[in-house]
């Protein structure tokens, strides 16, 4: 049955996905049509290379689980080319997070989730002079991302070590304010509304939190059902793969299921 969940909320997120017809605020039309729509695969080569290179890689990494993994996770050996196919964010959502940093001009970017680090190169990529920081708690998989960040001279990337149940205090004591904070790592309900807490007091009006996997599991649509209504909260898009939440006190307060796949 858990394995039909997302099956179903795919079900019910395709029936009720609405379009730009049915914006009707500039920022919101905005937003749709030149960012969330306007996708092109043109500058990603060098990250499709790296992508093919894992997905056909040998190579197995011994992965401390420190999450609600991923359905297919098998063991603490695994190979690296399971990861890259199972735990990676889609490229076409790590495109999303790349044209929203680059066109809202966002610089203070904060991962909870790095994997192999192939998102996060997605992020540096739209914001070369800003700062990422990037939390993993797998020794081996940490490596792994950084040996990728080395290879693409990516020196604005900090990645931070250990559980993030402990790391993201300290990442947060660097940060002071965040412009865009992506969550894709304890894919559970009270981790992601303990770090969405911890995250709050540095958020500004222009921020935009993205939460991945919002219908992955019950757990998880209850999570996103309660950031959505969160006070602060003013304005939450549904894409599916993932949720947006956005913080203007200007806007009024609306939820829409946006239609994301071509
Ligand atoms: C879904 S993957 C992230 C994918 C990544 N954003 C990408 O696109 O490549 C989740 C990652 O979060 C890490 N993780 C899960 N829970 C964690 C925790 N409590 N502390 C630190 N890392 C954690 C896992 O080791 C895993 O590498």
């Amino acid at each position: 049955m858990r394995k039909l969940f997302p099956v179903f909320q795919f079900i019910k997120y395709w029936l009720y996905q609405v379009n730009e017809h049915s914006l009707h605020s500039p920022f919101l039309y905005h937003f749709y049509t030149e960012i969330i729509k306007a996708d092109s695969l043109t500058g990603f080569e060098k990250l499709t290379v790296l992508r093919k290179q894992l997905l056909s890689s040998k190579e197995s990494l011994e992965v401390i689980e420190l999450g609600a993994g991923s359905r297919v996770d098998n063991g603490q050996i695994r190979k690296v080319a399971d990861i890259a196919r199972h735990a990676s964010t889609p490229p076409s959502f790590s495109r999303l997070l790349h044209r929203i940093i680059a066109q809202q001009q966002l610089n203070t970017i904060l991962e909870l989730g790095t994997s192999l680090g192939q998102n996060t190169l997605y992020m540096q990529q739209a914001c070369p002079g800003g700062k990422i920081y990037t939390l993993e708690g797998s020794p081996a998989i940490a490596r792994k991302a950084r040996e990728h960040f080395d290879a693409f001279g990516a020196n604005n990337i900090q990645l931070i070590e250990g559980n993030i149940d402990q790391t993201l205090a300290q990442a947060l004591k660097e940060t002071h304010k965040i412009d865009l904070a992506y969550l894709d790592a304890n894919h559970r309900y009270e981790p992601t509304l303990r770090y969405f807490d911890q995250i709050l007091p540095q958020l500004h009006d222009q921020s935009i939190v993205v939460i991945d996997d919002i219908h992955w599991s019950p757990e998880m649509n209850e999570a996103w059902t309660e950031l959505r209504d969160h006070p602060r909260v003013s304005l939450s898009l549904d894409l599916f793969e993932g949720g947006l939440l956005f913080f203007n006190p200007e806007f009024k307060k609306e939820h829409y299921i946006l239609s994301f796949r071509r």
